[in-house]
């Protein structure tokens, strides 16, 4: 890759206990580029998401944003860097508005409640959830909830958000919906790290994949390349992505 990559992960790793989550892992992100993560149950794919963003500390291994070492910074810090992340589990303050919940996401770059209550409309209206701000978030659809999440990831104004699942959990119907408010956002130039479970979403909108298995890096290169990998089919696709009929393995 010719142009300085805007994320550098280099020789991950981290234990919990006797399990290895994540060993040696090491990949780069371009800016604007739109990599997918794939692996199967329990690969480490949401543990790597948890070491980018600070919610874990890696026993070794650097994590560079623009060529600077985030590694083990906090959190909230992490996000005020440029780094957004949704949720695999689902957890809105169920007791705010819809609102309230992406206001929560909008004070990480701003302390001005009224400039917060601007992103975060702004926000709701790009994923589609203009109509809802007062609407209480326990009485969203999966499909509008994980629009909420996108748009709390979104108010902080990431200059790399990283997806969780996208897909997972919500009905057939809502998925292309997603999809496509996925595109939208890569199409403004973000750089997008995307875990997903459902092939043909991950194979159609990414430029590059990274295959995980128990916890390390498999395979990594163009999505055609690495779903005719041996070891991701042996690992992770099998034989039905193979054949043309591709089914969400693990999901
Ligand atoms: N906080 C934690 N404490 C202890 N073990 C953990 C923790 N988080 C993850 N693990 C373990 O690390 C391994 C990787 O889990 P992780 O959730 O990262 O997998 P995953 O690829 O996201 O799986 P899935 O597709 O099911 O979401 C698993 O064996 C899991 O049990
Ligand atoms: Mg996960």
């Amino acid at each position: 890759m010719s142009t300085a990559p805007l994320l550098e992960v280099q020789g991950l790793t981290k234990r919990y206990g006797g399990v290895t989550a994540n060993r040696d892992v090491a990949f780069r992100v371009a800016p604007g580029e739109l990599v997918g993560v794939i692996g199967p149950n329990g690969a480490g794919k949401s543990t790597l998401f948890d070491l980018l963003t600070g919610f874990q500390r890696p026993n070794a291994g650097t994590v560079a944003l623009d060529g600077q070492d985030i590694t083990g910074l906090r959190p909230d810090i992490v996000s005020r860097r440029g780094v957004g992340r949704t949720f695999q589990k689902l957890k809105p303050f169920a007791g705010l508005t819809v609102l309230e919940n992406v206001m929560v996401g909008a004070f990480q770059k701003t302390a001005d409640p009224r400039e917060a209550r601007d992103r975060a409309r702004a926000a709701l209206s790009s994923v589609g959830l203009g109509g809802k701000e007062d609407a209480h978030a326990r009485v969203l659809s999966n499909g509008q909830r994980k629009r909420l999440e996108l748009a709390r990831a979104l108010s902080t104004r990431p200059r790399l958000l990283l997806l969780d699942e996208v897909t997972g959990g919500v009905d057939q119907g809502s998925i292309p919906g997603l999809v496509e408010l996925v595109r939208g956002v890569h199409a403004q130039g973000m750089a997008l790290l995307v875990i997903e479970h459902n092939m043909r979403v991950i194979m159609d909108i990414s430029q590059r994949i990274v295959a995980l298995h128990l916890g390390e890096v498999i395979g990594d290169g163009p999505p055609e390349a690495v779903a005719r990998d041996a070891r991701v089919i042996e690992a992770y696709l099998g034989r039905a992505y193979t054949r043309g009929a591709p089914e969400s393995p693990g999901a």
